[in-house]
């Protein structure tokens, strides 16, 4: 069984939708999980008006009882809080009022609204913005969140740090990760790197300043998985392919690397190849990890490490210029209320978008019918990996 996901939802709609099909009944599940995941993403220095106009809250309005998923189609839904101000725009109701009152004609360059607005061929490129706008990671977050619950569930746990941020660089401690986990918690940019944090901290005020928007680099790790999820055999079932095109649907994300990353390219063979070793409580284990947990589509039982370039903000305080899609002329580009950085945010959501394809790949694996037999499943597949 695979776990199958929709999102739903505008911008400034009256709510966001999600709907995950596929999951075990008897999984413990309440909303304060998934509220503590969408807190988190709407957290981080640098970011813009609406964080203070949204605190998103889920409604859990399917597919659980008394605490414990029943195995039928579980439905998130956040809503708006802005909607009250917005109803007149984008109501499902024809109002021709409405639809002029917020129009846009001059599309922002790095954003889906020009070519959104050719393909739909829309005269109001709102239509665009309203789904193509990051606003849907909300929805993103909050199925990773049941995501992340299955995992720890099952023994995984994930953490996400942001490792340069505007071209500042911060370093990636040899520490537990409950210690990563509590150190990126506590800091504003969600680094583990208190020094990086200052200059970061710098470098969005001078971007702010000067109209301007950071991207950066964020890293993802998850310790404890089995070795072996994933497979090599066709190239849809290779999970470090699957969790890059995850990554990748990220709204802003540009590139995706495993372990050492571009690093790997420029390296000897000696210095990127994991060698293997083998003991008597642990099985087998690699000297170092390099490759981030990843061997031929599959996870080798190391830490999963996986990297993702985000690209500044598209939308600029001082704009870029576009055309008017009417007139043809020259125009600067519209300026919805934005943020200066989101990469701190965006850790949030790259977590837990792995943490859903990771839920995924178990789902398919092993029997996800009940929850309790998932878990008894995983913890045997353990077993036979440490005799084997
Ligand atoms: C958490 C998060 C917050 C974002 N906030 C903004 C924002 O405030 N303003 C903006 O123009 N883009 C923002 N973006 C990026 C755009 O949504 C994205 O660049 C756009 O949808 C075009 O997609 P593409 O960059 O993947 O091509 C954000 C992205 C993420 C992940």
């Amino acid at each position: 069984m695979t776990l199958r996901l929709l999102t739903a939802g505008e911008s400034h709609g009256p709510e966001l939708t999600a709907i995950i099909e596929g999951l075990p009944a008897g999984m413990p599940l309440a909303a304060a999980d998934i509220d503590r995941e969408l807190a988190r993403r709407q957290k981080g220095y640098g970011r813009g008006g609406r964080m203070k106009i949204e605190t998103d809250q889920v409604k859990i309005t399917s597919g659980v009882r008394h605490g414990l998923t029943l195995g039928s189609p579980v439905t998130l839904v956040v809503e708006n809080h802005d909607w009250k101000n917005w109803e007149k725009v984008m109501n499902a109701a024809p109002n021709p009022e409405g639809a002029a009152k917020r129009r846009i004609t001059h599309p922002r360059p790095g954003h889906a609204d020009l070519v959104g607005g050719m393909k739909y061929d829309f005269a109001d490129l709102r239509n665009v913005l309203e789904r193509s706008s990051a606003r849907e990671t909300t929805m993103r977050v909050a199925v990773g969140a049941v995501a992340k619950k299955m995992l720890h569930e099952l023994g995984i746990e994930t953490a996400a740090l942001v490792t340069s941020l505007g071209g500042v660089a911060a370093s990636v401690p040899e520490r537990p990760l409950a210690e990563i986990q509590q150190l990126t918690e506590e800091s504003a940019v969600r680094v583990a790197d208190p020094e990086a944090e200052e200059a970061m901290i710098g470098a969005i005020d001078a971007a702010k300043k000067a109209g301007d928007t950071l991207g950066g680099t964020i890293r993802v790790i998850v310790e404890n998985l089995p070795a072996g999820l994933g497979s090599y055999v066709e190239w849809d079932r290779k999970l470090d392919a699957r969790l890059a095109m995850a990554v990748i649907s990220i709204n802003a994300f540009k590139a995706v690397s495993f372990g050492e990353g571009n690093q790997l390219g420029e390296l000897p063979g000696s210095l990127v190849q994991d060698e293997i070793v083998w003991d008597k409580t642990h099985g087998y284990s690699r000297k170092t990890n390099h490759l981030g947990g990843m061997e031929g589509g599959m996870t080798s039982g190391m830490p999963l490490v996986i990297n993702g370039v985000m690209k500044p903000i598209p939308t600029l305080y001082k704009p870029l210029d576009t055309v008017d899609i009417e007139t043809k002329e020259v125009y600067q580009a519209t300026v919805e209320r934005s943020d200066t950085t989101a990469v701190p945010a965006a850790a949030v959501v790259m977590e837990n978008v792995v943490a859903t394809e990771l839920a995924k790949v178990l789902s398919e694996q092993f029997s996800a019918d009940s929850f309790e037999r998932l878990k008894r499943e995983v913890a045997a597949y353990r077993m036979t990996l440490q005799n084997w």
